[in-house]
């Protein structure tokens, strides 16, 4: 099983987190006799095109020693975090590898979830690759993940209405708001604007972007503060709560997750939809949507007079499992899997905005993605993911502001105790 002519193979460890090296002895190279990977991973990019499907069958074509399993994770992400953070966490060997959100990178660090993967790759490995996004896989100087998809969030809108009702393509929320209404009004569609409110970290990502456009942010710069209960922050929050009390977003908002507020939009349902990259390919695709070709994609607007138009920074990296008896298989399909090739064709057929910066400027690339063009009129914000503690911080914003959203917890209260509730968690207090 284990190859031994491996040029790089794995060697003692030095340096924190992860005082020795889960998988010293085994070969880092691709191995010569038949084995079987395990891959954990959600459904990603296109709703019509399962892209899990798709990569191990070209995968296991060039690489006919390594069988690939997939086992499918719950879209809810944090559902996926707690059962791999589970299941890691007792030792298990499977899955080998899996999709992680960029947001976990330092929480996988930390508690030994993720094996240090720099380690067994060529040093200049990760220069082709958005510094950001290495940087957000990073933790104390060691890299935990190879970033798969960069994504960040889009304002989505029915061209066809805009056009029909002569309405010009919004750049405030303020505006998204008005329009909605107008819409709606029309008896053109039922709800103006729909988006993720559920409990659950889509609503921090949220949150996080509505409040950097109102001119706050969740914490500050160095991490030791929540201001989640600033001037500004309340007023952006205030303004979501408002949304879904007069009926411009839709009740169920403080239900949905992605998938809910998606399908609202490609019923036809909704003029207006915020939701991340992959929502493009699934909206425009005729299997999975009444409104193909009807979808127009933007940057995410400005709040009032501001000229910030903030977009969460999201994203999926692949980690590889501490417990694994399988690196060399391991590091061959990742490899591949965040390839120039293999990020091309996720490009074009998911709406995955790739992690290499070549790859995301080539104009084969480009013109296939209208969501690569608008992300230039985003400003990326990124949540407070470098904690270590940052689940826990994230908890105690969704928690207060879903229970803003449903009408259970004013306001003010609400952000007072979620300021609380991040104190809570940089101290490492709260799990
Ligand atoms: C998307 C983003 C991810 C984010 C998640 C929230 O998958 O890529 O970073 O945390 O949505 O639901």
């Amino acid at each position: 099983m284990l190859g031994t002519a491996g040029l790089l193979l794995a060697t003692a460890a030095c340096g924190s987190p992860g005082e020795e090296d889960p998988a010293a002895g085994q070969s880092a190279e691709e191995p010569t006799s038949p084995v079987t990977l395990t891959w954990q991973a959600a459904p990603f990019g296109n709703r019509a095109d399962d892209a899990r499907v798709w990569l191990v069958e070209e995968f296991e074509a060039e690489h006919p020693n390594i069988d690939i399993e997939v086992i499918s994770a719950p879209t809810n992400v944090d559902t996926n975090r707690a059962s791999l953070a589970t299941q890691i966490m007792g030792g298990a060997s499977t899955p080998d590898i899996y999709n992680g959100d960029v947001a976990w990178a330092a929480q996988l660090a930390d508690n030994g979830l993720a094996l240090p993967v720099d380690r067994y790759l060529p040093e200049d490995y990760f220069d082709g690759f958005d510094p950001a996004v290495v940087e957000g896989a990073t933790f104390e100087d060691q890299v935990f993940g190879i970033p798969l998809t960069l994504d960040q969030s889009f304002l989505y809108y029915r061209k066809d209405l805009l056009e029909k009702h002569g309405l010009p393509v919004p750049g405030t929320w303020q505006e998204v708001a008005e329009q909605a209404r107008t819409l709606q009004d029309a008896g053109e569609v039922a709800e103006g604007i729909t988006w993720q409110g559920a409990s659950y970290e889509g609503l921090t990502a949220v949150t996080n972007e509505f409040v950097a456009s109102a001119g706050g942010s969740l914490v500050n710069e160095d991490l030791s503060e929540g201001l989640i209960d600033s001037p500004e922050a309340t007023e952006a929050v205030e303004f979501m709560r408002g949304l879904v009390a007069d009926g411009t977003s839709p009740r169920g908002v403080p239900t949905y997750q992605e998938p809910q507020s998606l399908q609202t939009f490609t019923n036809g349902d909704a003029a207006f939809m915020r939701n991340w990259a992959y929502a493009y390919a699934t909206a425009e695709n005729e299997e999975t949507s009444g409104i193909a070709g009807k979808v127009g994609v933007t940057s995410m607007p400005a709040f009032g007079d501001g000229d910030t138009n903030a977009a969460s920074v999201g994203g999926w990296n692949v980690y590889v499992n501490p417990h694994t008896e399988q690196l060399g298989a391991s590091l061959t399909f990742l490899k591949w899997l965040t390839s120039a090739e293999t990020q091309t064709d996720l490009a074009k057929r998911s709406s995955t905005i790739p992690t290499l910066d070549a790859v995301r400027e080539a104009a084969d690339v480009q013109a296939l993605s209208p969501v690569i063009v608008a992300s230039a009129g985003n400003d990326l914000v990124a949540r407070p993911t470098a904690s270590p503690y940052y689940p826990q911080i994230s908890q105690s914003i969704y928690g207060q502001v879903n229970g803003i959203l449903a009408g259970t917890t004013e306001t003010g209260a609400g952000l007072e105790a979620a300021r609380n509730g991040i104190r809570s968690a940089l101290e490492g207090r709260s799990l």
